[in-house]
């Protein structure tokens, strides 16, 4: 190493956007979006239904064109349709198509030959997504969940370096889920990019390093879902069962911000938890207290909710 040697030029991120437009007839439904994905990235896009998330992502992924703005995936344009980047980029939309009359295997196998990659990667793209058994059943009668993961295995089969997925755990039942999430940190370990839209916000949260909120074509919040949360500066929950507290003497406790009696408890919200906590303690015990923080689905919540001009309680 010398100290005269020039710096090594920085891979072009995965994704930059400039200033994105896309509107159909008189609905503006992606309304002015910049944003920079890095490589290796778990980035989410929330936002409710209608949003624009699949416009934005299908605009990333080169299957629409945007009206105004750039776009650039791995360094280049993903418009006019650009076949180099194609074998790159591993795309489920949310409306997948499939050939039918195909079984799932040869369904994959089809996806993997039109890419020009490994047949092998074929039967462990299969068993990645907990479809080896089904491998054999046509397509047109495996269960939505199942196509769901075949979808997904066709965004995977080819090994691509980004990875769109719009909605990919929405069909699919909790231990498949929690099976998807396992892949996609695998996934992302190996340095691959991983752009994808959800309405779980659990979900989101336990993988995505940042995400965008997208509000009626709008990004609205954009940054690592712990950094959301703490500048939310959302209230604690402490829920004390109902028969070890009353309302009264609950709000009688220093950081007591709110109080009210929901189901068989006194919910305390508080942005103190931690000495409130030790008071309630030493009063009436912290036995059977359940302590809820505050979540991205809260940030969500208030941003959308407000945003939408949804009415507010005080
Ligand atoms: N091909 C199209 N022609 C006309 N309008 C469209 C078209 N595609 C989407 N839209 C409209 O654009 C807006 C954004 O739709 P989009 O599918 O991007 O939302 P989304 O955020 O993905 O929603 P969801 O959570 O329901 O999937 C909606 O109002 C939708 O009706
Ligand atoms: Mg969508």
């Amino acid at each position: 190493m010398t100290d005269n040697e020039p710096p090594a030029p920085a891979a072009s991120p995965a994704l930059v956007l400039d200033g994105v437009r896309k509107r159909y007839g008189d609905k503006q439904a992606v309304d002015g979006i910049s944003l920079t994905v890095e490589r290796g990235e778990f980035f989410g896009v929330l936002g409710p239904n209608g949003a624009g998330k699949t416009t934005l992502v299908e605009i990333m992924e080169g299957l629409r064109r945007a009206d105004a703005g750039s776009v650039s995936v791995l360094g280049s344009s993903p418009w006019p349709r650009n076949l180099a980047l194609l074998p790159r980029m591993g795309v489920q939309t949310q409306t997948s198509a499939f050939f039918t009359r195909l079984t799932a295997r040869e369904h994959l196998a089809t996806v993997a030959a039109l890419y020009g990659s490994d047949p092998a990667g074929v039967a462990r793209t299969l068993a990645l997504v907990g479809l080896s058994e089904q491998r054999n059943v046509r397509v047109d009668v495996l269960s939505g969940g199942q196509r769901q993961r075949l979808a997904i295995a066709s965004a995977l089969v080819h090994g691509p370096e980004l990875i769109f997925l719009d909605e990919p755990t929405a069909a699919l039942d909790p231990q498949a889920r929690r099976a998807l999430w396992q892949v996609l940190r695998a996934l992302k370990s190996e340095g691959r990019t991983i752009v994808y839209t959800t309405h779980h916000l659990d979900e989101a949260e336990a993988l995505c390093d940042r995400v965008a909120i997208i509000v009626a074509g709008r990004v609205v919040a954009l940054d690592s879902p712990d950094r959301l949360v703490g500048a939310a500066q959302a209230p604690t929950r402490l829920l004390v069962p109902a028969g070890r507290l009353t309302v009264e003497r609950a709000r009688a406790f220093a950081g007591a911000d709110r109080v009210t009696a929901e189901g068989g408890s006194v919910v305390i919200e508080t942005r103190s938890a931690g000495p409130l906590l030790a008071a309630l303690g030493a009063d009436v015990g912290l036995d059977g207290i359940r302590t809820r923080t505050a979540t991205l689905e809260d940030v969500y919540l208030e941003l959308t909710g407000e945003l939408a001009g949804t009415e507010q309680h005080a």
